[in-house]
């Protein structure tokens, strides 16, 4: 790791210790403790699905997998980081990595599961339902402040430089998988095999992975979180996309590339790049001030160009929008924010902290903010052929070309997502 990296992370440190600082002093508390989570083993089992720490606990600490620990946070003092670290001979014993931010910390090792010294005043955050009531009742503190939370996600929704350069990371690391999914395509393996080169290139395992990665194969591209991965390969190759990502320190990187088949009709191809073309030009208008609900509405107008130009509707673009023809064929939103979480906090809020929801005409949106240096979020405009949402077209009168739809239905759809940056002056593209 390069010292540069560390001495972000220190910065990253410093710039939380003073932002808290000053939160907690706002909302009239001494302390605050963010418990890590921890898993919990399926119904009537003893193993537990894989284990995400708390976003606010990795804001800190970027560990992703620490379990049952807690981080106490006092203005003007030192963050206290009292980690889980039991004597068992069935695991390897808790460790933390010889990097300088660990000096930034006061570590105390617990050999049991506690809950920690608190101060007269303090608050608590985090999955602390799951504790015992009397183990609540000893926290003695005010559970999940609610205007508090808030603050802290709006904290996150702006990235410091650290932040940024993990994403980067995480977007590279990323992109080797990518590739590899490709090559596995060319070589016409199917779904699970194009999953294990992906994995394997990317350097990370199933358990690790920041969501399921979706890997769709010919229909399956058509379905949005597609959740399986066939064992073996069609016989025919339409169409692959793949929405995969990595972590590094705890940030997500959330990338989708989709490709033409050998057996894709040459208009799925040219869509292809027309889509490449589409993000590209929402990615170029990305800049501080700008809104994201303008931008999504801008994306159905070019999805409504790309439409009308490769004759899947014969009427005008401006007739596609209104009468909700590019939603039929776009169900999603233009993106989301990115960070510790893949759909990350605070993208429904103003910055006051009151609720801004998605646009009733667009419900699937994730992120109605008005970009802001810092801001991390995702471009991923897309074109599907979704039989149950065309149906309602198929009975309308409206100009569609069903045959060239029909005839591109087995491809299932299109997908082009890339991460980026808001900076002072506009954006960076952190997506190779
Ligand atoms: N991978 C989930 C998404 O793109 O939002
Ligand atoms: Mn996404
Ligand atoms: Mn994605």
């Amino acid at each position: 790791m390069s010292t540069n990296l560390f001495n972000l992370q220190l910065d990253h440190i410093a710039h939380l210790q003073r932002a808290y600082s000053a939160l907690l002093v706002d909302h009239g508390f001494d302390s605050l403790a963010i418990y890590s989570g921890h898993a919990s083993v399926h119904f009537a089992d003893d193993h537990a699905p894989p284990f995400q720490a708390y976003g606010h606990f990795m804001h800190w600490v970027g560990l992703a997998d620490v379990e049952h620990s807690w981080l106490v946070i006092q203005p003007e003092q030192r963050p206290q980081l009292y980690l889980y670290a039991p004597a068992d001979f069935w695991h390897l014993p808790t460790h933390l990595p010889d990097e300088p931010w660990v000096e930034a910390f006061d570590i105390h090792f617990c050999h049991e599961k506690i809950a920690p010294p608190l101060t007269a005043n303090a608050a608590v955050v985090g999955d602390i339902e799951q504790f015992t009531a009397s183990t609540q009742k000893s926290l003695n503190a005010t559970c999940q402040p609610e205007r508090l939370l808030v603050a802290l996600d709006e904290l996150r929704l702006y990235k410091t430089p650290y932040e940024v350069a993990c994403l980067g990371e995480a977007n590279r690391l990323a992109i080797t998988g990518h590739q590899a999914a490709q090559a596995a395509f060319n070589e016409s393996t199917g779904e699970l095999d194009i999953q294990l080169a992906y994995l394997a290139a990317s350097r990370q395992r199933e358990s690790a992975v920041p969501y399921q990665n979706i890997i769709g194969l010919n229909e399956h591209a058509g379905v949005l979180h597609y959740q399986h991965y066939d064992l073996s390969a069609p016989r025919h190759r339409y169409s692959l996309l793949v929405d995969a990502g990595r972590r590094f320190r705890g940030y997500c990187a959330d990338i989708t590339r989709t490709y033409a088949g050998p057996d894709a009709p040459a208009v799925f191809g040219e869509l292809v790049d027309a889509l490449h073309g589409l993000k590209d030009e929402l990615v170029n208008a990305v800049a501080p001030g700008v809104s994201f609900v303008a931008l999504h509405e801008k994306m159905h107008r070019l999805l409504a160009d790309i439409l009308v130009t490769h004759n899947l509707f014969k009427g005008s673009a401006e007739q596609a929008v209104a009468e909700g023809v590019t939603r039929a064929f776009c169900p999603h939103g233009l993106g989301h924010s990115l960070g510790l979480q893949v759909h990350d906090v605070a993208g429904l809020r103003h910055p006051d902290g009151t609720p801004a929801p998605a646009p009733e005409s667009h419900p699937a949106l994730r992120l109605t903010r008005t970009l802001r240096p810092g801001m991390v979020v995702t471009i991923e405009p897309g074109l599907y052929f979704i039989a149950m949402l065309l149906a309602p077209l198929r009975d309308s009168t409206l100009p569609l070309n069903w045959e060239r739809i029909d005839q591109l239905a087995p491809c299932g759809g299109i997908r082009i997502e890339d991460n980026v940056v808001v900076t002072e002056s506009g954006v960076d593209n952190l997506t190779p």
